[in-house]
């Protein structure tokens, strides 16, 4: 981002006469080295340059020292973030690559007893600050006023400390150089310049981060959950900025020509100011929508208007900030947003669109479920982890929801030549892939993904209903998938827990299948898997009943995997019976920290325990894994919906 502002700092001198030229060129290069290096630069500086120089009335003004100085401050901003993501980045690489090892070093190793063993100042430095919340349990257990009334979460302690930090970063560089000795007008004048150029610049990871196909989840390992979160965040220092950037204007207005005179340059058509209230006035409304309440009660209304309201503040911006660098920042946004945009055109139209079109066939399930079987136009490889966001035209028009894969098969559609039993074959990577079946033609057939939706109540009910209605509780219809987005790879832990609630197993069945073919193949560390599924009640088994004979019957089966099935509200207790020694049944909830124990006591190798359900589960298994975490090896993984 720096390197790019930079580059556009030099671009925008040519455009300034010889004169600036020489001198904007001086100061770029004094900006570079320093703040007070550029002020002493510049001072003095009195040539008409736009290249530096942010707005006067009309952005006229020949840029001063101070314009220099918010040079300085974008590029500190900008190194501040290549430093952050450069920090991820290495540590995500480090991780990756000791897990890679692991895998390696374990593939033939059953007791994996040096791996079991923590890394003690690593482990503290996980339960005490990066899988820490806030305070004592609470992150992802929802704060909620009633079951439609969504208050909330709280971030956790690494979050926060990274949201602080950001927030004080901002307030210094707002008020950092600016001259106080001077008088009123020209103190407001630097401030709100200043506050103007961060709240732009700031602009640029906002839009990013917003991205579902933000670069940086991958290279850095962070989820597009926290992402989200810091979006949010981004978007209220922003705004707050921007509301800072139009006091300071409003107040030097009133101060030397009186409320007329700010009366006349507001109304003003299309006038500097006026562009800049109106685009206050879009981001102010944006910052009162999207709190989690209504977020989460509207979210569709608030989707669309936020968009709608962003667009509008990015076209109004673009005339405030005629002539001046700041604007160019703007094409860094508008080019993100649009080559988003475009990818997700692009990866719609080629999954989607073939020789035939996506079909999905929608079926209910007992417990207010549906099976959706997505039948895709081009084959795709699966991996555990993976979500889409689908969209059906016929019930939710061009909406999009996310869900994860819960499963994947390929289907023949013509005579095939392959006599594959089994749906899943491991490639070298281990990761699990549809087989994809070739024809006498040798052309490949169709992939089917599996997904189990909930009953809610918007476009879910919606469909629901459609299916309920529909002659044996089930129909066709075109569907449009995007995606797939996110992967998870356990492959390099001995013991693998995995917890899920309700309708969280989506996640968890692609983790089952995958660990126990890469166990009888010997192509992962994994030792032991361990299934604890709480359910309502036992006809929600049916959700999965398919998928789990297959992973039933999958050679080895019994030697690595165990599933624990609790279910808190039978009707009777005759409901609940265990099928074998290794599929029990429970009535009532687990006690969770007693499971994490009992497995960190017994684990072979390094352990991950990953949960995906409700909030609460959520902080009860993080708070039950963060307690064994400096005396065994163990990681915390969790598949947290919290935007
Ligand atoms: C990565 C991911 C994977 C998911 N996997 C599954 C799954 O496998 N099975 C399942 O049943 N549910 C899953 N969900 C939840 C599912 O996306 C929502 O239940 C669904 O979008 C609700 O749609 P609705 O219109 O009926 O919601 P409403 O009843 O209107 O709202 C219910 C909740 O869903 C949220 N929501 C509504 N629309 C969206 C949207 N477009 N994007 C994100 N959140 C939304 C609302 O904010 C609200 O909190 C997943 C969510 C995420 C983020
Ligand atoms: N990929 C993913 O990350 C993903 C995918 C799908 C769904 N989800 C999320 O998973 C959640 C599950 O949805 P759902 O409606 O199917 O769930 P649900 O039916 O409301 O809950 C499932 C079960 O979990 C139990 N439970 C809740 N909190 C618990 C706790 N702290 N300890 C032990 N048991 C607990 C519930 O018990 P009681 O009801 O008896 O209290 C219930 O039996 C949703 O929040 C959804 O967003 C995530």
């Amino acid at each position: 981002m720096s390197l790019s502002l930079r580059t556009l700092l030099l671009l925008g001198t040519s455009a300034a006469t010889i004169t600036a030229q020489g001198t904007h060129a001086s100061a770029a290069a004094a900006a570079a080295a320093g703040p007070s290096s550029s002020s002493a630069a510049h001072s003095g500086s009195t040539s008409g340059s736009q290249a530096g120089g942010q707005h006067g009335a009309g952005h006229n003004e020949p840029p001063g020292p101070a314009d220099f100085i918010n040079i300085d401050v974008q590029h500190h901003l900008g190194w501040l973030w290549v430093a952050l993501c450069g920090s991820f980045l290495i540590y995500h690489a480090i991780v990756r690559s000791v897990h890679y090892i692991r895998k390696i070093a374990c593939l033939n190793n059953e007791t994996q007893r040096y791996f079991a063993n923590p890394n003690v100042a690593y482990g503290r430095f996980k339960r005490h600050f990066s899988e820490a919340p806030l305070f004592r349990t609470r992150h992802h257990r929802e704060f909620k006023l009633s079951s439609a009334l969504n208050v909330g979460t709280l971030p956790s302690r690494f979050q926060t400390l990274l949201i602080c930090a950001y927030f004080g970063v901002n307030v210094a560089f707002c008020v950092y150089n600016i001259d106080y000795a001077n008088d009123s007008k020209t103190v407001l004048k630097e401030l709100r310049n200043r506050t103007g150029v961060l709240s732009v610049i700031n602009m640029v990871p906002l839009f990013l981060f917003a991205h579902r196909n933000n670069p940086l989840i991958n290279f850095c390992g962070v989820s597009f959950d926290t992402f989200n979160l810091m979006h949010r965040w981004l978007g209220r220092i922003s705004v707050l900025e921007a509301i800072a950037h139009t006091c300071c204007y409003c107040i030097n207005k009133v101060n030397t020509m009186g409320w007329a005179g700010l009366q006349k340059s507001l109304t003003t058509h299309l006038s500097t100011p006026q562009t800049g209230l109106i685009a206050t006035c879009a981001f102010v409304a944006i910052l009162f929508t999207s709190p989690s309440i209504v977020r989460h009660a509207f979210y569709e209304a608030f989707l669309h208007f936020h968009i709608a309201m962003a667009a509008l503040a990015l076209a109004i911006l673009w005339l405030h900030l005629k002539d001046l660098e700041s604007q160019k920042v703007l094409i860094i946004v508008i080019a993100f947003w649009l080559t988003e945009r475009s990818i997700r055109i692009c990866h719609i139209v080629y999954r989607n669109f073939g020789s035939s079109s996506t079909k999905a066939d929608v079926e209910v399930l007992p417990g207010d479920a549906l099976r959706v079987t997505l039948r895709m136009a081009r084959p795709w490889k699966f991996r555990p982890g993976q979500h889409v966001y689908l969209y059906i035209p016929h019930i939710g028009w061009w909406t999009s929801h996310p869900f994860s894969l819960a499963w994947s098969d390929s289907e023949a559609h013509s005579p095939v030549v392959s006599s594959e039993d089994l749906p899943v074959d491991i490639e070298k990577s281990g990761a699990i892939t549809p087989v994809v079946q070739h024809d006498v033609l040798g052309l490949p057939t169709k992939t089917s993904m599996s997904l189990i939706i909930r009953r809610r109540t918007g476009f879910t009910e919606k469909l629901y209903r459609k299916a309920q209605n529909a002659a044996s509780g089930r129909f066709t219809t075109t569907a449009i998938v995007e995606g797939p987005y996110g992967k998870e790879n356990l492959h390099s832990y001995g013991t693998v827990l995995l917890f899920a609630a309700g309708v969280g197993i989506t996640h968890q069945v692609p983790h089952v299948r995958d660990l126990v073919v890469s166990f009888s193949n010997s192509t992962s560390a994994t030792r032991k898997v361990v299934l604890v599924w709480i359910i309502q009640s036992p006809e929600h088994l049916e959700w999965i009943r398919p998928w789990m004979t297959t992973i039933l019957s999958l050679p080895q089966r019994r030697d690595v995997l165990k599933i624990l099935l609790f279910v808190t509200r039978p009707r009777s207790t005759k409901e609940i019976h265990s099928p074998s020694s290794s599929v029990q049944m429970f009535p009532g909830k687990p006690n969770v920290t007693a499971l994490v124990e009992a497995e960190a006591d017994a684990q072979v190798g390094a352990m991950a325990v990953s949960v995906c359900g409700t909030g609460s589960l959520a902080d009860d298994v993080r708070k039950a894994t963060r307690g064994v975490m400096s005396r065994r090896n163990v990681d915390f993984v969790e598949n947290a919906f919290s935007w």
